[in-house]
C-alpha cells in the first residue's frame, strides 16, 4: 500500500516537473526582428509520432536527412500530404531543394503515380531576390549545394521521375516551362519576393484539392514568407497554420 502511495506522489512529482519545464520553454523569447511578427518557442503538447512506425518513411528519411535542412515534423507532413495526394492529377513542384532532402522524400511519397513529374528548382547559387521585407537573408545564403549533389542523392534513392530546373524561379523559366497542372508546391525559399513570385506562378495551377505548403512560414529569420503569407486573401484556398511552422494552402 505504502509503496502504492510512493509511486503515486513520484509520478505526480514528475508531471509537475515536466509541466514546469515545458512552460519555460513555451516562455522562451526570441529577439524580435520585426515588431509584428512575435517569435518565442513553440512546444505543442502533443506526442503522437507516426513518423517513429512508418518504415516506408524511415526508409528514405534515413537516406535524405543529412541533405534537408528541414526537420523531420515538416518532412513527414510532406510526406503525408504527398501520400494522400498520389491519386490527384498533376506534377510536383519544390523551388529551394538545397542538397535535395525534402524533395527526395516527396518523390518516394509520389513513387505510385504514373503520370507525375517532380520538378526540383533551385539556383544553386543561393537565396534570391531578398528585399526590404526580409529581416535575416541578404541574398545568396545555402549556396553549398549543386545539381550533382541532388543527382547523386534521387540515385541513392532510387528515383527517376524528376526534372532539375537550375535558376531564378520563376523569372528564369518564362517561355521555357510547361506545367499545366499542379497537386503539391513546396515552397522553401526564405524570402518575401521569391515566396510571392513562386506562389503566383504555382496558385493558378493547382488543381482543386492540391495543396501549397511554405516551409518558412513561422521561421525566425523568415518574418518576410511569414508576411506574404498574411497578406494573401484568397477566396478559392484553405489556409492552415500548422504548428510545426507550416502554411498550407488547400485548393478549393
Ligand atoms: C532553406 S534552402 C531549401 C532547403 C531544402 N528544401 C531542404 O530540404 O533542406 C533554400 C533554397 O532556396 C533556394 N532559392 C531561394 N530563392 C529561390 C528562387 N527564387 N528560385 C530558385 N531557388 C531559390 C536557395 O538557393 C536555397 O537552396
Amino acid at each position: 500500500m505504502n509503496s502504492e502511495k510512493n509511486k503515486d506522489q513520484y509520478l505526480e512529482l514528475l508531471r509537475n516537473e515536466r509541466k514546469r519545464i515545458l512552460n519555460a520553454l513555451r516562455e522562451t523569447s526570441f529577439t524580435q526582428l520585426d515588431s509584428t511578427i512575435v517569435h518565442k518557442q513553440v512546444v505543442p503538447s502533443a506526442s503522437y509520432s507516426p513518423w517513429e512506425t512508418d518504415k516506408e518513411f524511415k526508409k528514405i528519411y534515413d537516406i535524405a536527412r543529412n541533405n534537408t535542412l528541414v526537420d523531420i515534423y515538416r518532412c513527414y507532413e510532406l510526406w503525408a500530404l504527398v501520400k494522400r495526394a498520389v491519386a490527384l492529377q498533376g506534377d510536383i513542384l519544390e523551388v529551394g531543394v538545397w542538397q535535395g532532402g525534402s524533395g527526395a522524400i516527396m518523390g518516394e511519397a509520389n513513387k505510385k503515380a504514373t503520370s507525375s513529374t517532380l520538378y526540383l528548382a533551385d539556383t544553386f547559387k543561393g537565396v534570391a531576390k531578398a528585399g526590404k521585407q526580409d529581416t535575416i537573408y541578404k541574398g545568396g545564403e545555402h549556396a553549398d549545394t549543386s545539381e550533382t549533389i541532388v543527382k547523386k542523392l534521387m540515385q541513392k534513392a532510387g528515383l527517376t521521375k524528376y526534372k532539375i530546373l537550375k535558376g531564378i524561379f520563376p523569372d528564369a523559366f518564362k517561355n521555357k516551362l510547361d506545367i499545366k497542372k499542379l497537386k503539391i508546391c513546396h515552397i522553401d525559399v526564405d524570402t518575401f519576393e521569391s515566396a510571392r513570385g513562386v506562389f503566383e506562378y504555382a496558385w493558378p495551377r493547382m488543381v482543386s484539392k492540391g495543396v501549397v505548403v511554405f516551409d518558412d512560414y513561422s521561421a525566425w529569420g523568415c518574418e518576410g514568407v511569414t508576411k506574404y503569407v498574411n497578406g494573401l486573401n484568397l477566396k478559392d484556398g484553405v489556409f492552415i497554420h500548422n504548428l510545426n511552422g507550416h502554411a498550407i494552402m488547400i485548393k478549393i
